[in-house]
């Protein structure tokens, strides 16, 4: 499935959405619930300021008792003592909201950073368990900017934009009722203006998810380049690169600005545009108010928390459309997250699979087929057999599906036609930890992690003991390597093992291959040309790792077909000719004979 072309389609789904957040909030519900529980004082504290002032208003500044009663009795207050009061009330209430603003503010990141851990730990396994062709369609950029940017822009902001949601909204009751209680009418213009405001926000959802997938789809292709810039910093030194990899993000850069402008251009007129309208409640609540007071249907006191209270208003207004808009995204990168939990790697096990332990007859290609894409098959119609103990030399063309065909053995693919049988069971049967236990490979290009040079042989198998990481490490001629080196088997290793040569990578992934004591080995030879000592030291190793072990070998040298017991020519995705280097030879015109002429002679008569 190609990432960037992903559309987000379940983002607006809302329940969809719940069901599948809901795994993640649960297991923090305890301090979620807490967290909103905090975040409503915060949110009320502004209705009660308004409150206070219609008492101070009416019976401080108005100078007069205030009467009430309260479940039966009759209670009177004096205004002196209101006027001391209410001050020290208004500093206690701004106290005490600031002390749930800080619970809250630690709840909120808690619970949120526990989430989007969650999500991410999960976003993680998702993708460590994708199938080679995901890596193959999906540029490196594309899959670190969904792994870093969504499950942030979705959880971390989940918890506090529902939070701001609740507290706005409670605010904004809170006031309202204040409102209400200080006159209804007035309560219903106000309310009414404020309900037209809210309408613009329901329109710019579809332009926030385009914005979105389309802000995805270029901050992957930013860090793409990031990541080739640093991959391929010597060529671009050599070919003096610079200027165009400049070029080419630069656009990245723009094109990136066009679109966030686009965004602010479709909703920045939002925020002012409630701002006009709730100027005209306002407008209108005076003019209503002013004949009120007039008429003696209210108190200046009510007027005055009124006012106070429509103007406290705008703040959690506000704060709701923005939250509302925000949250838009929030929800389509939940989409985006979810839709890629659904993607289910293309080869995985089948119901009960069975268990490969060892290898004891054969394998075999039956009319074994093959395509990466519908536009080319690249393997047509394979058939052979390998016996136990085997060693099998791939040549051929450049290109022409050697190492595509080591690569079905493991099933990094599957065959699309015919199919590859151990003993006599078909690949797709086994369980696929099983199968690549019994596989050790050694790549064209090998691969280290960053990390000491013990871990990297280790992964080979991580339960292996300290005298069978000498052995490999001996087998491999990896112990005159080491002796050089100050920390010996543990040095650490830079980024993909750049800190070693060419020919000492290939040995420490021969190490890794030894360790694991796999009864199949694979072995895709570099085609790098290493200078005759070092070859023959790999070589060497080589020997060693592929003792009594079925092999299949992707022979670029003269010496690894020389050791071979038969050779399989494949030729542009046909298995052309299968038989011993004499058998072959023997053909007339033979394709193998050909190629023994021009290309491994040469390297004998080098040696
Ligand atoms: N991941 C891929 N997706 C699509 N096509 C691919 C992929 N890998 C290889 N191919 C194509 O499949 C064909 C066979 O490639 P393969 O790597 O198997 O050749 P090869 O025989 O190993 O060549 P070489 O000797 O140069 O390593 C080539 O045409 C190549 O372009
Ligand atoms: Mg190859």
């Amino acid at each position: 499935m190609k990432l960037s072309k992903t559309k987000a389609n379940n983002s607006f789904r809302y329940s969809w959405l719940l069901q599948r957040v809901y795994p993640y909030i649960k297991p923090v519900m305890g301090r979620v619930i807490l967290g909103f529980l905090v975040a409503l004082p915060v949110g009320l504290l502004d209705g009660i300021v308004a409150f206070s002032l219609k008492p101070y208003m009416d019976f401080v500044i108005g100078n007069k008792p205030w009467e009430f009663s309260l479940f039966g009795h009759a209670y009177s207050i004096q205004p002196d003592f209101l006027a001391f009061v209410i001050p020290f009330a208004v500093v206690g209430f701004a106290m005490t909201q600031g002390f749930f603003k800080y619970l809250n503010s630690y709840l909120t990141n808690w619970t949120s950073q526990k989430i989007t851990n969650a999500v991410k730990r999960d976003l993680f396994s998702t993708f460590v368990y994708m199938d080679t062709a995901f890596y193959d369609e999906n540029a490196s950029g594309i899959i670190i900017s969904r792994y870093l940017n969504d499950p942030d822009t979705a959880s971390k902001n989940l918890v506090d934009k529902c939070k701001n949601i609740v507290t706005s909204f409670v605010g904004a009751l809170g006031l309202i009722f204040v409102m209400l209680y200080s006159s209804w009418q007035l309560a219903i213009v106000g309310v009414a203006v404020l309900c037209v405001a809210f309408v613009p926000v329901a329109l710019i959802r579809k332009v926030v998810k385009r914005t979105s997938n389309q802000t995805m789809v270029v901050n992957g292709d930013m860090t793409t380049n990031f990541n080739e810039t640093y991959a391929g910093n010597k060529v671009i030194s050599a070919y003096c690169l610079q200027k165009d990899r400049i070029k080419v993000f630069n656009s990245q850069v723009h094109r990136s600005f066009d679109i966030a402008m686009s965004l602010v251009k479709r909703s920045a007129w939002m925020s002012p545009l409630m701002y006009s309208i709730a100027s005209v409640g306002i407008a209108i609540v005076l003019a209503v108010g002013t004949q009120l007071i007039r008429s003696g249907t209210m108190t200046s006191g009510d007027f005055a928390s009124f006012v106070t209270s429509l103007l406290l208003l705008y703040k959690p207004m506000k704060t709701l459309g923005g939250t509302l808009t925000s949250i838009q995204n929030i929800f389509v990168a939940l989409g985006r997250v979810f839709e890629l939990f659904d993607i289910k790697p293309s080869i995985h096990d089948r119901e009960n699979p069975a268990i490969l332990d060892g290898l004891n007859d054969s394998i075999k290609f039956n009319n074994v087929s093959f395509a990466y894409n519908e536009e080319k098959t690249v393997l047509h119609n394979i058939s052979m057999e390998i016996a136990k103990g085997e060693t099998i030399a791939l040549v051929g063309n450049s290109g022409g599906g050697k190492s595509t065909l080591v690569n079905l053995i493991p099933r990094f693919y599957d065959v699309n036609e015919g199919s590859i049988t151990i003993d006599g069971v078909d690949i797709r049967d086994i369980s696929l930890n099983s199968l690549r236990k019994n596989i050790a490979m050694v790549f064209q290009d090998n691969f280290l992690f960053t990390g000491t040079i013990r871990e990297n042989i280790m992964m080979g198998d991580p339960n292996a003991s300290e005298e069978e990481l000498e052995q490999a490490v001996k087998s491999a001629h990896l112990e005159e390597m080491l002796a050089e080196m100050p920390d010996g088997l543990d040095t650490i290793l830079g980024e993909r093992g750049t800190t070693l040569s060419g020919g000492q990578r290939q040995r420490v992934a021969i190490a890794r291959a030894m360790i694991r004591k796999s009864p199949i080995v694979i072995l895709d030879e570099a085609t790098s040309a290493l200078d005759n000592k070092s070859e023959a030291i790999v070589q060497k190793a080589l020997d060693n790792l592929i003792q009594n072990k079925t092999v299949f070998v992707i022979a670029h040298r003269l010496s690894t077909i020389q050791n071979a017991h038969r050779i399989a020519v494949i030729n542009e995705g046909q298995l052309v000719e299968l038989g011993t280097h004499d058998e072959l030879m023997n053909i007339e015109h033979g394709q193998y004979r050909m190629l023994y002429e021009m290309q491994f002679k040469k390297q004998g008569a080098l040696v």
